[in-house]
């Protein structure tokens, strides 16, 4: 068992970087968590929808991190234009985001609905663009879809988009299913597949009733979580990181009676409000994120693929060779003494550093594996 492994410079192909004061919290975080280029999602209030917009965006980004190598991309919606591709290509603007609700809008549901895209598709096929899909169909009881299976349901699209494109980079994010691992390796070279490392660790019982583990999409059963494993001790070449880091304030993982209004119940045991159960979606890893992984790898044995899944399969698949001028990232061992390793239990942001916990306007987020020791750190 090594005590120190050292790697080419780690990439995060997926995580959200927010805005104003939750972007200052977290930027920086990225270069903390072991990351030197960060592909960042469009998922603003508004969202990122032009090439102006994002390289805006990413200037920001860039002013609060200046030594983090950070890449934009768009959201996919009707505002969207051939055109604006195109502009946005010659901005260094790397690929397209599409969210679930992408795949309802001006339609009714159902297979052929990506087909409104198909143009901004043909344009992003031609300028070399990456799609980025958020692989579940939109919960819809009456037909049966549920978060359970909103991913494997969501899979025939990717596959006739695929088909319909061949030459398109496409990348499912957030795989949570063996179905998802199967079609993305039934796919051509130009389909990959993105694995954050909490669902490389979480199942179902982790998150119900668990606001800090809960996030889209659900991480799902032990068989599900067996092949995300799987594919990464594999090495296989078109998977890797893809954090989907998602800082929440705390106090939209735990919205109370005392945050949303009057108390669901009162003391005489009738209810009198409407009891507020709804947790934002999202789990917090950019801080810690490359320790993280080491730690998780190695408890399935595929500590010798950490490079693989970290820095090189996303860099050659997206087509960011490692700048010769960035040194390699070195981890070492945390010994079982002290506190080395210990994850924070929440980071804050200094200005709400002296404001009561309560107050539902503080920026403080807990990180994933909060107070728990990992096995690996960044070596000074
Ligand atoms: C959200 C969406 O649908 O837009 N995705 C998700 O499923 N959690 C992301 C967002 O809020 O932008
Ligand atoms: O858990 C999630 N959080 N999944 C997403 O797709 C969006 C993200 C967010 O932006 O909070
Ligand atoms: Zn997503
Ligand atoms: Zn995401």
């Amino acid at each position: 068992m090594p005590d120190q492994i050292s790697i080419q410079s780690p990439a995060d192909f997926h995580v959200h970087l927010r805005q104003s004061k939750m972007s200052e919290l977290v930027t920086p975080h990225v270069q903390e968590g072991g990351v030197s280029l960060a592909y960042v999602m469009p998922n603003l209030v508004p969202p990122i929808t032009s090439a102006d917009q994002a390289v805006s965006y990413l200037e920001s980004l860039k002013s609060l991190a200046p030594s983090t190598q950070f890449v934009g991309t768009l959201y996919l919606g009707p505002e969207l234009t051939p055109d604006e591709i195109a502009k946005a290509a010659r901005s260094g603007v790397r690929g397209v985001k599409s969210y679930p609700r992408g795949v309802t809008t001006n339609s009714d549901g159902g297979i052929e609905d990506y087909e409104t895209y198909f143009p901004i598709f043909e344009a992003m096929e031609r300028e070399g663009m990456v799609l980025n899909l958020h692989g579940e169909l939109p919960s819809d009881i009456e037909k049966g879809i549920c978060v359970m299976n909103a991913e494997p349901l969501f899979l025939s699209h990717l596959e006739k988009i695929h088909r319909r494109f061949p030459k398109l980079k496409i990348v499912l994010e957030h795989a949570t299913t063996r179905a998802a691992v199967e079609a993305v390796k039934r796919c051509g070279d130009t389909v990959a597949c993105t694995i954050t490392p909490h669902h490389l660790q979480l199942v179902v019982d982790d998150w119900a009733g668990k606001p800090l583990n809960f996030c889209k999409p659900v991480a799902k059963m032990p068989d599900d979580r067996q092949a995300l494993r799987d594919v990464i001790r594999e090495g296989h070449p078109r998977f890797f990181l893809g954090s989907d880091s998602a800082p929440h304030p705390l106090a939209n993982k735990f919205p109370s009676a005392t945050t949303h209004g009057a108390p669901a119940i009162n003391d005489t045991g009738a209810t009198t409000g409407v009891i507020s159960c709804g947790c934002a979606a999202g789990i917090y890893t950019s801080s810690i994120l490359i320790p993280l992984c080491a730690t998780l790898l190695e408890s399935f044995g595929a500590l010798e693929n950490l490079e693989k899944y970290v820095s090189k399969n996303g860099r050659d698949f997206y087509g960011y060779p490692v700048d010769p001028a960035t040194p390699p990232l070195v981890l070492k061992r945390v010994q079982p003494v002290g506190k080395d390793g210990v994850v924070p239990p929440v980071y804050i942001h200094p200005d709400f550093v002296n404001v009561s916990d309560s107050d539902p306007a503080k920026v403080q987020v807990v990180p994933f594996y909060a107070g728990q020791r990992l096995a690996w750190e960044i070596a000074q």
